[in-house]
C-alpha cells in the first residue's frame, strides 16, 4: 500500500513536471502518407486560408500590378509567430501546399505570395505569357515584397507579428535583397537552395550577363535568353524535374499546374536573366549588410543554382589570403550531400531532417 502510494505521487510529480517544461514535438508529414493528407486536411487548409491581393510597384508603363497572397494561420496554438515564405522562380503558391501545413502544424503562421510575372500574378506584357520577365529585380521583386509585408501589417493580419523568412532559390535572392535593404525586419531566416549565383550552362558566369544584355540590346526586353524557350516543362517527368529525387512529392505538388495551367512558365527573357545575375551578383558583394541571422542550406546536387555564390555570401572571400568579400556576419551554411534544388520536396531521408532543423532554428527566434 505504502509501495504504491509512493508510485502514485511519483507518477503525479514527474506528471507535473514534464507538462511544466514541454519539449515541443514536430509534426514532420512522411512520404507515405501524403497523398491522404495531401487531399485531405492540407486541401482544405488551402482552400480555407485568407486570401487577398496587394498592389505590387508600379510596372514600367505605369500600369497595375495586383498580387494574389495567401495568409495561413497556425495550426497548433494561436502564435504571432509569422513567417515570410517567398517562392522561387515559375513557382506558385499552391506547389507548397505540404511544406505550409508542415510548419502551420508546428505552430507557424505563413504569408505567402505569387510574384509579378508568374504563377497567378499578372504578367508584365511580354509575348508568349510562358516567358519569366521582371523589369527591375530591386524594384519589382524585392519592392513587392515589402508592400506585401507593409500593407499586412497596416490591415491588422500580421501587426505586432514576430517575422520570420524563408526562402526557396529565387525567393532566397530576394530576401536577401530585402534584408540588406529593409534591415530589422526579420528575427531569423532560412535561405534554402538560394539563388545567389546562376548555373548559367553551357556559358560560364562571366559571360553569361554580358550576352544577356547583348540579346536584350538587340532583340529588345522580352527576347529569350540563349537556351531559353517558353514552353513550361512537364508537368510529369521520369526525371522529377531533377530538382528531387521524391516521386510521390514531385508528382502532387505539379498537380497544381494540371489545375491552373496559366500558372505554368517556360524559360526567362534576356531581361530576366539581365536582372537577375546583376541583382545577385551585388548582393553576394553585399554580403556583410546581411545583418539577420541566417541559416543557409545548400543542397549538393544543385544543377539549377551553383554553391559558389552560396559560399560566398555566407563565408566570404579570400583571395591570397586578403579579404574581398566580408560574408554576412550571422550566417550558418548547411549542406546536403544527397539533396537536389527543392530541398523542402526531397525523400523523407533528407527532408526530414532539414524540417527539424529549421523548425527548431525558428523555435530558437520565436516569441
Ligand atoms: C478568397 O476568400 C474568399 C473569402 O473567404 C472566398 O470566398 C474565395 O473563394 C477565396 N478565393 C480563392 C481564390 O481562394
Amino acid at each position: 500500500m505504502h509501495f504504491l502510494k509512493v508510485s502514485a505521487a511519483l507518477v503525479l510529480s514527474l506528471t507535473a513536471f514534464v507538462s511544466a517544461a514541454p519539449t515541443p514535438s514536430v509534426f514532420i508529414t512522411a512520404e507515405k502518407d501524403l497523398t491522404a493528407l495531401w487531399n485531405g486536411p492540407m486541401y482544405q487548409q488551402y482552400i480555407s486560408s485568407t486570401n487577398g491581393t496587394t498592389l505590387g510597384m508600379p510596372r514600367a508603363d505605369g500600369g497595375a500590378v495586383n498580387l494574389p497572397w495567401r495568409y495561413y494561420p497556425s495550426l497548433a496554438k494561436e502564435t504571432k509567430n509569422t513567417i515570410i515564405l517567398t517562392n522561387g522562380r515559375a513557382e506558385t503558391v499552391g506547389k507548397f501546399r505540404e511544406f505550409i501545413y508542415d510548419l502551420s502544424q508546428n505552430g507557424f503562421n505563413v504569408l505567402t505570395w505569387d510574384h509579378r510575372g508568374q504563377g497567378l500574378a499578372p504578367r508584365l506584357g511580354c509575348q508568349p505569357t510562358t516567358l519569366s520577365d521582371v523589369e527591375d529585380f530591386n524594384e519589382g521583386y524585392v519592392g513587392d515584397m515589402q508592400k506585401i509585408i507593409t500593407d499586412n501589417k497596416k490591415s491588422g493580419l500580421i501587426a505586432g507579428h514576430n517575422l520570420l523568412f524563408w526562402g526557396h532559390s529565387m525567393g532566397g535572392g530576394i530576401g536577401v535583397g530585402h534584408m540588406q535593404k529593409f534591415p530589422g525586419t526579420f528575427a531569423a531566416a532560412v535561405l534554402s537552395a538560394p539563388m545567389l549565383e546562376i548555373n548559367t550552362d553551357p556559358y560560364p558566369g562571366i559571360v553569361a550577363l554580358p550576352i544577356a544584355d547583348i540579346i536584350e540590346a538587340f532583340g529588345g526586353p522580352c527576347a529569350a535568353a540563349p537556351g531559353q524557350n517558353p514552353v513550361p516543362g512537364p508537368v510529369q517527368d521520369p526525371n522529377l524535374g531533377g530538382v528531387t529525387t521524391s516521386a510521390i512529392r514531385f508528382t502532387l505538388s505539379r498537380q497544381i499546374y494540371t489545375q491552373f495551367p496559366n500558372a505554368q512558365l517556360g524559360g526567362s527573357t534576356a531581361r530576366w536573366v539581365s536582372e537577375a545575375i546583376s541583382a545577385i551578383q551585388a548582393y553576394v558583394l553585399k554580403a556583410k549588410y546581411t545583418t539577420t541571422p541566417i541559416q543557409l542550406h545548400q543542397a549538393a546536387l544543385d544543377t539549377l543554382v551553383n554553391d559558389n555564390g552560396q559560399n560566398v555570401f555566407c563565408k566570404g572571400l579570400k583571395v591570397l589570403g586578403v579579404t574581398v568579400i566580408k560574408p554576412a556576419p550571422k550566417c550558418q551554411l548547411i549542406r546536403h550531400e544527397a539533396a537536389k534544388h527543392e530541398i523542402w520536396a526531397e525523400v523523407d531521408s533528407i527532408r526530414t531532417p532539414y524540417m527539424n532543423t529549421i523548425i527548431a532554428y525558428f523555435r530558437q527566434f520565436s516569441v
